[in-house]
């Protein structure tokens, strides 16, 4: 079956939905189950893709728009017209590997703020796609990184959070406007 969510990668001057940010108590709360992946939902995602390409963005997950889903919608190709985004419906990572890496991450929902986060390279992923069909994906590098950071927001964690230099943590944050206290550091 095509993909049911063809979405013209470019930027919209008024974008269909509203990005919080960082301090927005909406980001902190565990996303629940989606029990039915229907049109209503289609239009969701098509949404949420028209959202992040008007934001630059590669990842964005359901919480970030104020909508409490595990829902996540992804594109490490942006510059491609032809390549489909990625969605992926109530995932579930399966197998991490054991090797990890660190590398700057940034987050729409923290504009302009690039940190180091320490992840495991490669993944695992089970999840539903935008037509209910259940998949599984393996992912390394880019976009296991991108998986990872996404499916946190699911589980009302940031970046930020994950961020083991405190010195650029708070430095970074204090330029761009957020205050540390919005940081929930996982130990
Ligand atoms: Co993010």
């Amino acid at each position: 079956m095509a993909t049911v969510v063809a979405v013209e990668k470019k930027k919209l001057d008024n974008p269909p939905l509203d990005i919080h940010y960082l301090g927005d108590r909406v980001l902190r709360q565990p996303a629940k189950r989606v029990s039915k992946v229907d049109d209503k939902l289609r239009t969701l995602i098509t949404q949420m893709l028209q959202t992040m390409y008007s934001a630059d963005g590669i990842g964005l997950a359901a919480p970030q728009i104020g909508v409490n889903k595990q829902l996540i919608v992804i594109d490490c190709e942006y510059d491609d017209p032809d390549s489909p985004p990625l969605v992926l419906i109530n995932p579930k990572i399966l197998r991490s590997s054991q090797q990890t890496c660190g590398s700057d991450e940034g987050c729409l929902s923290v504009p302009g703020v690039y940190l180091e986060v320490v992840r495991p390279e490669a993944i695992e992923v089970s999840y539903k796609d935008e037509n209910g069909k259940p998949q599984k994906l393996q992912a390394s590098e880019l976009l296991a990184r991108v998986i990872q950071h996404e499916m946190d927001h699911l589980n009302g964690v940031m970046f930020v959070d994950r961020v083991e230099n405190d010195l650029a943590l708070t430095e970074e944050l204090k330029k761009k406007g957020f205050a540390l206290s919005a940081v929930q550091p996982i130990k």
